[in-house]
């Protein structure tokens, strides 16, 4: 009998309110994980209310103590990294050099939250008049309301709840539907490290259910959501009023022009394009390649897509681990047939294979144009579309062509093509001879376009979870009118 796993909420692991539960699947064996409470509204309403209660505690105890908690689980999360990393595997099927990485950055982004309890800065400024103090500070926004994706699911979490707690919010958590045993063992840390009750709670369930409501909540004061577009849009329908950060998709270009180094731009397009199984917000989807390098580009990447070894993630011989589901299986197929009916040219891969679990092979399309929706739409998957272009001008036309503007790269050895790629690329991240992937958590990350509105690590985080209040202390013992009292 699979494990039954509970929520947490105000300090206790609970049933959820309607006592029903569901199933989450190994993506590789096909072996149950565990059974998972379905939480809904009722959870929600009432983790909802024991986050409002602990605000006050935890908004009120200063800054550098919330920090030495997130300092305490940034330890433990490192003791853990292992077992943690193993999970991230079973769970969702990355492979575990990979599933390192995510709780990697989780630490990272938690010791840097830490310390920002002794950062938080504001700004003072002068005023237009004598004996006036001008301030902005910040305060929290109260309760908010955190809503993840399963494709990083310790590093995501992390780079949410900890700007959220550092600030002084409480949070309602609800992680994605593949991934509830990550964000159990998560919580459990923060837990084991001292959180007071109330400050975090967890409710796992149906996001149409349980996160909508969560969303629509007249006294979560905050969201931040990570995930599929059609759901952003959604979550800024039912919000109302209150601040919600998106991140969104992407459909992130690498640019090769015919200067570059060819060597690295290969293994930035394996990385990118077929690290996570393509299921990166951040993947390398398409590639555009200078028409004189085209061939020979097309010749090496093929030789080693064919390399590429598909497996269990927790084999140290694979590359490529299994999609999160059927579902995201289903979908990288279908997008082959899209991709093979609009007369794109399949270089390799496009086929399920007959191994158990929900794998895909890589796969790579040329002769790909603007128009086609392999070039367009996110599939998240390993499904790479190569794109000609004639010069850097077009190059960056084919790049801005999407509605998506999260990630880019160019490949090249001449800084002029760099810096105007760095100018004109419409994204909110760019690389130069890098892939689309491998943000670091002390500098901005989000997108531009239907990529999303939030901009989060580093200091943009702390913007995103708290609220600046403008301060002005008159000090001349008079009254005094600005814009008024001018001479
Ligand atoms: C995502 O896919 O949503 O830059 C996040 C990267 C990772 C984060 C990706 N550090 O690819």
């Amino acid at each position: 009998m699979a494990q039954t796993y509970k929520m947490y909420i105000n300090g206790e692991w609970i049933d959820s309110d309607s006592g029903e539960t569901f199933t989450r699947l190994n993506p590789a064996t096909l072996e149950t994980i565990g059974e998972f409470q379905k939480g809904d509204e009722k959870d929600i309403d009432k983790a909802v209310d024991v986050a409002e209660d602990a605000f006050e505690i935890w908004s009120e105890m200063p800054a550098p103590k919330r920090g030495e908690i997130l300092f305490k689980i940034a330890q433990l999360l490192q003791k853990n990294k292992e077992e943690l990393a193993k999970i991230v595997t079973i769970e969702m099927g990355k492979v575990l050099m990979e599933a390192r990485g995510d709780v990697q950055e989780a630490i990272d982004m938690t010791f840097l939250m830490a310390g920002e309890g002794r950062r938080l800065f504001g700004k003072t400024t002068t005023s237009e008049l004598k004996d006036k103090f001008a301030m902005a500070t910040r305060r929290p926004l109260g309760v908010v309301g955190l809503i993840t994706p399963w494709n990083f699911p310790i590093a995501i979490p992390s780079w949410k709840i900890m700007p959220a707690l550092i600030c002084g919010n409480t949070v309602v958590f609800k992680p994605s539907s593949n991934t509830p045993l990550c964000a159990i063992k998560f919580v459990e840390i923060l837990e084991k490290a001292g959180i007071p009750k109330g400050v975090i709670n967890l409710v796992t369930g149906p996001g149409s259910t349980a996160g909508m409501h969560l969303v629509g909540h007249k006294k979560v004061r905050g969201i931040s959501f990570t995930g599929h577009r059609d759901t952003g849009a959604e979550i800024l329908r039912i919000a109302g009023i209150k601040k919600v950060g998106l991140e969104l998709g992407g459909k992130n270009p690498i640019i090769i022009m015919d200067d570059a180094d060819l060597n690295l731009a290969l293994d930035g397009v394996i990385w990118g394009g077929y690290g996570t199984t393509g299921q990166r917000c951040t993947a390398a989807s398409r590639v555009i390649i200078h028409e004189k390098i085209k061939n020979k580009f097309e010749k090496m990447l093929v030789e080693r897509i064919k390399k590429l070894k598909l497996g269990n993630g927790l084999y140290a011989k694979t590359d490529i681990g299994p999609l999160v589901n059927q579902a995201a299986q289903d979908k990288s197929k279908s997008y082959v047939d899209i991709g093979l009916k609009e007369s794109a040219k399949l270089l390799i891969g496009g086929h399920i294979p007959k191994i158990k679990g929900y794998f895909f092979e890589p796969t790579l399309f040329s002769n790909c144009s603007i128009d086609m929706r392999i070039a367009q739409e996110e599939i998240f998957g390993p499904v790479v579309s190569l794109i000609t272009t004639k010069n850097l001008n077009e190059a960056i036309e084919i790049a801005n062509s999407v509605e998506y503007g999260l990630s880019s790269a160019i490949y090249t050895n001449n800084i002029r093509n760099a810096f105007k790629a760095i100018e004109k690329l419409e994204a909110g991240i760019t690389y130069v001879n890098a892939s689309t992937v491998g943000a670091e958590v002390h500098l901005p990350f989000g997108g531009v376009k239907y990529s999303g509105t939030a901009r989060e690590g580093g200091w943009a985080a702390i913007e995103e979870f708290s609220e600046l209040k403008t301060v002005y202390f008159d000090y001349s013992g008079k009254l005094q009118k600005a814009q008024i009292d001018i001479d």
